[in-house]
């Protein structure tokens, strides 16, 4: 009995001290980041940005595994299931690490057990698009239109939960309309659907929307932030000028599944705020309408500090919006 114990607890002692070895020579092999929605949305802009530079300063390919489906949800589970050694990451955002637990009654992770924060990414706020054969010219106008043909309008999304659907849901229940909710595997796809017309309307995040909105291909007619911002000359805040108070932002970040060496999370976070030195980089973030947060709140503690917060409050919101899984 005696050596069976012995072994157990020299095996547990083992692989742990195997663990921190690798973390001290971490990283020895490409890193995987796991984006839950299809390529080409914000999330993945946002994350492919990001990683680009990390990836730089920590000496190792990091690459972009999109995983989408259930607005993010389905790759956050694969994440959460991944082995914590450091080489499988997860890009959150407020949708499936905050708001996913008070609509999905089975999710099959836990935002705060499952997951160790590492660091907290730019925020964006949102932009209400239609396209450009759309009559309506400003939010008043697609309200007042909803208003008249309850559950004709049509919003895209990229899935019950994701940013765009959520916001769309405070958005028309704030406007008390009735419209059509179309789900797709990630922002990407839904704007294709938007730009070509067989959607009537989506929110969609800055930095991918402005392209767009430059290119001639959607018209913006709202946008979420608390004023208007200079990257969208003409578009009017929501809450100055049609819904008061009503403001809306994505905030993002890296996650490690639970149990990820806190050297690795360190050196992850490190080579992120070294990144952020890059004033062009910055610079260029800041012109896509993100915004950028101050270094503390990037960091690892105020990242899990600010999740735990949200994922309360994401249980008032979905409350009081009537958001569900429907
Ligand atoms: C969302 O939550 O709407 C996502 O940002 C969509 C995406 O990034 O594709």
């Amino acid at each position: 009995m005696k050596s069976t114990i012995f072994k157990l607890g020299f095996c547990i002692a083992a692989s742990a001290c195997s663990l921190l070895a690798s973390a001290q020579t971490w990283p020895t092999k490409t890193i995987t980041w796991v984006v839950p929605f299809a390529a080409g949305g914000p999330t993945d802009a946002m994350a492919r940005s990001i990683a680009d530079r990390v990836s730089k300063n920590v000496g190792q390919g990091i690459i972009i595994e999109n995983v989408g489906g259930a607005g993010g949800t389905i790759g956050a589970t694969k994440a959460a299931r991944a082995s914590p050694d450091g080489y499988t990451f997860l890009v959150g955002h407020l949708g499936y690490m905050a708001a996913a637990p008070s609509l999905y009654p089975k999710l099959a992770y836990d935002p705060i057990k499952d997951f160790d924060a590492v660091f907290r990414f730019p925020d964006t706020p949102m932009v209400l698009l239609v396209p450009t054969s759309s009559p309506h010219k400003s939010a008043a106008d697609l309200i007042a239109f909803a208003q008249k043909t309850p559950g004709r309008v049509t919003f895209g999304h990229a899935g019950v939960g994701s940013t765009s659907h959520l916001v769309a849901a405070m958005f028309t229940n704030k406007a008390g309309i009735d419209v059509t909710t179309v789900p797709y595997r990630g922002a990407a796809p839904a704007m294709n659907d938007l730009i070509g017309g067989m959607v009537d309307a989506m929110f969609d995040q800055t930095n991918t929307a402005l392209p767009q909105v430059q290119s001639g291909r959607v018209r913006a007619i709202a946008i979420t932030s608390q004023h208007p911002i200079a990257q969208f000359p003409g578009v009017a805040a929501l809450a100055e000028k049609t819904l008061p108070s009503f403001e809306a932002s994505t905030w993002y970040g890296l996650y490690a599944p639970k149990g990820t060496p806190t050297d690795v999370i360190n050196k992850l976070h490190q080579a992120y705020v070294k990144a952020l030195t890059d004033s062009a980089w910055t610079k260029q973030m800041a012109d896509q309408g993100v915004r950028l947060l101050s270094d503390g709140q990037y960091a690892p503690a105020e990242f899990s500090k600010h999740t735990a917060a949200e994922v309360a409050r994401w249980r008032q919101v979905t409350t009081e919006a009537k958001i569900t899984l429907e």
